[in-house]
């Protein structure tokens, strides 16, 4: 099925609570992926369904472990935890040895997950030049980028979507569509229209999703206790709507041009 990664530019925008957030709202049962290589956070943040820890031996580690013996024989459910809200995650590394432990298990991991039966959400946390993770944005059918909707947070995005456009064509004619999703009040109108018309003036081929809600309770909520009294928040409802434009965003790639 759709591989969706998941980045940020710089500075801790909200990444995985916006995947926790989509994972929740995702209109068919998707695995949320833990591959930030500056190490994971959703071991940390989540409980299974018993309230026991995530054990972070099962998961990106133990995948990368099989790859390496061969991509044909992986199977992705074998590495999987179910996580409190019925979310199956793939569990984060630990640490940047790692990181760097996994090798070309990197590359090959866009074929294990497109090659998956549900939907993959990758939160790739902050992606730079050079970052392990670049060949899941590439490979990847639709890449989001969540942004603080600042002076500097919108710099630094416009510098990383030109330096990624160039190193694996990101957003261009053979790289994957990109979405940015703003990190900000429900009620703010103008970032969105504003970081559209900034992005698009620098000629970048990237798409304003739209707003994720900036709502601390949720937020904390997603990170403690999981999904089950957020349902109606604002941050889970405006998930709601960047993932069906996450969808479209990934689905219009394969249209027909008219
Ligand atoms: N939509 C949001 N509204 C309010 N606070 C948020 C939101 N998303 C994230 N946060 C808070 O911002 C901090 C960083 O979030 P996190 O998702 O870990 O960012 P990243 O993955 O980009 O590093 C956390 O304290 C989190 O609770
Ligand atoms: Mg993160």
């Amino acid at each position: 099925m759709a591989l969706y990664a998941l980045a940020s530019a710089k500075g801790s925008p909200g990444t995985t609570v916006t995947g926790m957030a989509l994972a929740a709202v995702w209109p068919t049962d998707p695995v949320l992926a833990d591959l930030d290589s500056s190490g994971g956070d959703l071991a940390w943040r989540c409980r299974t369904p018993d309230g026991e820890p995530i054990d972070t031996e099962r998961g990106l580690l133990s995948l990368g472990a099989s790859v390496r013996r061969g991509a044909h024989e992986v199977a992705l459910e074998e590495h999987l935890q179910e996580i409190s809200g019925g979310v199956r995650v793939l569990a984060g590394l630990r640490s940047a040895a790692q990181v760097a432990g996994l090798g070309a298990a990197w590359g090959q991991l866009p074929t294990v997950f497109k090659s998956f039966g549900d939907d993959v959400l990758a939160d790739c946390g902050r992606v730079v030049p050079g970052s392990a993770t670049l060949p899941l944005l590439h490979h990847a059918d639709a890449v989001l980028f969540v942004v603080r909707p600042s002076i500097e947070g919108v710099a630094h995005l416009r510098d990383r979507l030109t330096s990624l456009r160039e190193q694996i064509d990101l957003g261009g004619v053979e790289g994957p569509p990109v979405g940015v999703a703003a990190v900000t009040s429900y009620r703010d109108t103008r970032s969105v229209p504003d970081l559209q018309q900034l992005l698009d003036s620098e000629g970048l081929q990237v798409r304003v999703l739209g707003v994720v809600a900036d709502d601390a309770r949720t937020a904390d909520a997603l990170r403690g206790v999981g999904y089950a009294r957020s349902r109606r928040s604002l941050l889970i409802r405006s998930a709601a709507d960047i993932a069906g434009r996450l969808i479209d965003l990934a689905q219009s790639r394969f249209a027909p041009v008219q």
